[in-house]
């Protein structure tokens, strides 16, 4: 099959598209004709070695975590999905023709939603579901503001948070604003002084960008509150009381299926920048890092 191998740390050059054997479903795994992926900040901080304490490579390996495709082998034991099932998965090796993993990875896809553009899915949702359900776990009327709330995990975590019955804040860049409004839940600008000293007490923060952004918010969280973060633990919060939480993201077949309908039915909407074939992998990256105000999707079967 054809896949994009990460032959060393590095640029998007290090990214090649190669021939390698396909792989095979074991016991209580499924094999999936791959129709299409998408690229995630993680593909970059991965490929440049800049997760390399926290997550070393064993190079070459295939990257990608999203994935949308058909059954076409279920492993020994496997009970759910069957072969021709159309789904979507959280995955790893996901840039190739063929993907293999556990049952709990793949959900299966709504009729409704576009089987390539559903590849934008799976890691974004479920990030932003889990960072809620898992990290925040708000109770109803409590104020949650959601950081990032126009990028892909952070719309994601606004809908989660909405779902539970939280009063959310999207807290965004100030060019961001129309759009967050969109959203239709309450807007702060984070590069505006004044409209960050008008803000409320914050029962807790969802956090999808990290360092600086975060960091002048915690004042702003009341004691006993909580922060939840994608991108690890804050600096300085724990010291002023407050619960802790960095979220890593794990498949979960069941969530992934709500979220898929969820989205099918128009609840919750990840906006897609572009659509690129899988031979364009590097482009697609270079694209993605330099933010294209939306999902790449890359095309593969
Ligand atoms: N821990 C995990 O398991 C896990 C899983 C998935 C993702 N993540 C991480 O989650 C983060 C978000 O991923 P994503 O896919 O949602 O990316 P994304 O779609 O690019 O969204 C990021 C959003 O944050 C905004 N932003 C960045 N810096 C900001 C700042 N200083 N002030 C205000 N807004 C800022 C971006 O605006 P601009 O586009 O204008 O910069 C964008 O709207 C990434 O760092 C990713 O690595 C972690």
């Amino acid at each position: 099959m054809r896949a994009v191998l990460l032959t060393g740390y590095g640029d998007v050059g290090k990214l090649e598209l190669q021939d390698v054997p396909e792989p095979v479903a074991g016991p209580g795994e499924l094999k999936v004709r791959m129709l299409s992926s998408s690229v995630n900040p993680v593909d970059w901080k991965l490929r440049s070695g800049a997760y390399r304490q926290r997550t070393p490579l064993e190079l070459p390996v295939i990257l990608g975590r999203d994935a949308s495709g058909e059954v076409v082998a279920v492993g020994e034991g496997s009970r759910g999905l069957q072969v021709g099932a159309k789904v979507i998965g959280l995955v790893d090796h996901a840039f190739a023709e063929y993907v293999v993993a556990s049952e709990n990875a793949w959900a299966e896809l709504p009729a409704e939603l576009d089987p390539v553009d559903a590849g934008a899915l799976p890691l974004v949702v479920l990030t932003g579901a889990q960072l809620i359900e898992e990290a925040v776990r708000p109770r109803p009327g409590e104020v949650v503001l959601v950081t990032g709330a126009v990028g892909s995990v952070g719309r994601a975590a606004v809908f989660a948070a909405r779902e539970r019955g939280a009063e959310v804040i999207a807290a965004v860049r100030a060019q961001q604003r129309e759009e967050a409004a969109k959203l239709k839940v309450d807007v702060v600008a984070l590069d505006d002084a004044t409209e960050l000293q008008r803000l409320p007490r914050l029962d807790a923060i969802a956090d999808t960008v990290g360092g600086d952004a975060l960091a002048k918010l915690i004042p702003k969280v009341k004691p006993g509150g909580t922060i939840g973060s994608v991108l690890g633990e804050p600096a300085g919060a724990r010291e002023r009381g407050l619960a802790v939480r960095a979220h890593f993201t794990h498949p979960d077949s069941k969530r992934l299926a709500a979220l898929a309908r969820a989205a099918a039915e128009k609840r919750l909407a990840i906006p897609i920048a572009r659509r690129m074939p899988l031979a364009e992998i590097r482009a697609a990256q270079t694209l993605a890092e330099r933010g294209a105000g939306g999902k790449i999707v890359v095309r593969i079967g």
